[in-house]
This record gives structure tokens, sequence and C-alpha cells, in this order.
């Protein structure tokens, strides 16, 4: 019996005009306490996938059913409940409070779920013993490395024991030894404590390291590999990973010069503007090195 079912979702985003097809009705299963990944190109639909079964977004049609409920379904109201207690979300780009501690930050959404304060103490000590960065409790997210972030990120994700846990490309800004570190603990919370998780990722590496691959393109499921398949070149005929990387350097170089019209036409902020274009530089040079060390 599968534990999430997605049937022909469909999400169309109009911006004007223009009609943007990010999910052309995909469908796909999860068993309860799989370990999946998600590989595909960028722009093919897997972040609006994930924040679907996030609850972050609405399907435009179709089906997405966790156990017996289906979130295309549910009202703001359950919604919210939803994301609190079904889901831990982990993000594409690191996301912590940059004002909080890593303990603040971890303990925030049982805050937010109202979990009384010693029980909260306890759990966050947990939770940071797992992630192993009990001794960073009390630093800054600007004082901690990328993955040290991404551990934290992981911790409060499973702040409020959802029973699935969604990451997005938590090692997109990662190296790939750092990346590895980040697998790990993915992998160990899969099988420690039964989580399921669905794991997007451009990198072939990281993606070996889940039960089964989802190969999406143009916003439906084409095909599901073991890693061992994927291994013996059964996505041969698709992007390498250093061109995947070179496609993310391209797509974070748009984005950079889209920071750049935004100050000039006074959207952003003077703040806003140096932190945005210092993570965007730092992603970039991140890319570019890994794309070097893979010989490119
Ligand atoms: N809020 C939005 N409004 C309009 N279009 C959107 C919106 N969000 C996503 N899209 C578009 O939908 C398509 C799928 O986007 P999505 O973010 O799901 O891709 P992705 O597979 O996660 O890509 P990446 O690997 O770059 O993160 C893209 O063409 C994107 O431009
Ligand atoms: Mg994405």
């Amino acid at each position: 019996m599968s534990y999430i079912t997605v049937k022909d979702l469909v999400r169309v985003y109009r911006l004007g005009a223009v009609e943007v097809r990010a999910l052309r009705g995909l469908s796909m299963e999860v068993r309860e306490g799989e370990l999946v990944s998600v590989m595909g190109p960028s722009g093919s639909g897997k972040t609006t996938l994930l924040n679907i079964l996030g609850g972050l977004d609405r399907a435009t049609a179709g089906e997405a059913k966790v156990g017996d409920v289906d979130v295309t379904f549910l009202d703001r109201r359950q919604l919210v409940m939803y994301r609190r207690r079904v889901v831990g979300h982990i993000f594409q780009t690191l996301n912590l409070v940059p004002t909080l501690t890593a303990a603040e930050n971890v303990a925030l959404p049982m805050i937010v779920n109202q979990l009384p304060r010693s029980e909260r103490r306890d759990r966050v000590d947990d939770l940071l013993s797992i992630v192993q960065l009990s001794d960073r409790a009390k630093h800054k997210p600007d004082e901690l490395s990328g993955g040290e972030q991404q551990r934290v990120a992981i911790a409060a994700a499973l702040a409020n024991d959802p029973p699935i846990v969604l990451a997005d490309e938590p090692t997109g800004e990662l190296d790939s030894e750092t990346s590895q570190v980040i697998v790990d603990f993915l992998v160990q919370i899969n099988e420690k404590y039964k989580k399921t998780i669905i794991l997007v990722t451009h990198n072939p590496l990281v993606a070996a390291a889940t039960e089964r691959i989802l190969r999406i393109d143009d916003g439906v499921i084409k095909a599901a590999y073991t890693p061992a398949e994927l291994e013996a070149g059964a996505e041969g005929r698709t992007v390498s990973y250093v061109d995947q990387m070179r496609q993310r350097i391209k797509k974070l170089k748009a984005e950079l010069s889209d920071v750049d019209k935004k100050f000039k036409s006074g959207d952003v902020t003077g703040d806003e503007y140096v932190e945005e274009r210092l993570r965007l530089k730092a992603a970039i040079r991140g890319l570019e090195d890994e794309v070097h060390r893979h010989g490119g």
C-alpha cells in the first residue's frame, strides 16, 4: 500500500497573459518509510511538487494523497495543521532565521505547536545531538558553515516529529563532501526514525543513497530507477552532472542580474541587495569549484 499517492497532478501558474505549466499530470507513489529521490532538470517541477505535498502551494487539478488525506482538498486552517504535524520541510536555499541561535531555530516549530517549554528544551537537545551539533547550540546561522546550517534545518524539520520529511535540494549549495554528510544524516533519519523522505537532488551521488530514483521531466515522472540501474547508465541519455551544475550556474547568474535590476529600480533595500548578492556569489563560486573538481 502506498502512503503518498499523487495522481494526474497539474499546477499552472498564471503571470498576466503568460501560462506556465509546471506540473502536467504528474503521478507517483511512495511507500511508508521509503526514502526516494526525485531528479530532473532545472524548471522541471521538483519544487512545485514538493510545495504541493508540503501544503505550501495549491494544485490546479489532480490528487495528492498523504495517508487518507488529500492535501488538495484541505482548507486554509487544515493546511496549517497539516504543515505543523505531518510534514517537515527542508528548503533549497539555507533558510534559518538569521537572528536566532541554532537551538532557537530548532525550537521555533515547537513554539508554534505550543509544546511546553520543558519538553521543548529536551527535544532541542536530542535533535541537535542527532545532527551532531550539540556544541553549536548557541551559534547563529552566520556563525555556522553551510553544511552545519543545513543540519540545523534538518533538526528543525524534525522538531514536531512529522512522519514525512520533504527535502528540496538540501545539498544544492554545498560541496560534494559536505553533501555526503547531509545525505548520511537523512539516510539515518529514514532508517532509525522510520520517516518517509522525498529528497530532490541534482546530484547522482546523492540520489544513489536512496532506495528509488524518480525521474521528473517537464512536469511528469518519466521513469523510476534503482540506484544500481542509475549506475548502470539508465540515465545515460540525460544531462551529465557537470552539465547540470552548469545549468544551475546559469540560473544563479540570471538571478544575480535580476537582483541588480531590482536594486536599481528600488525594489530591494541596500542591505537586502548586499546580502542576496553575497549569497548568490558564494553559491556560484561553490558550483564553479564543483565543476572544476569534476574536470569541467
Ligand atoms: N510562483 C511561480 N509563478 C510562476 N511560475 C513559477 C512559479 N514557481 C515556479 N514557476 C515555474 O514553474 C516551473 C517549475 O518550477 P520549479 O521551481 O518547480 O522547478 P524545479 O524543478 O524545482 O527547478 P530547479 O532545479 O531550478 O529548482 C518553472 O518553469 C518555473 O519558472
Ligand atoms: Mg527547485
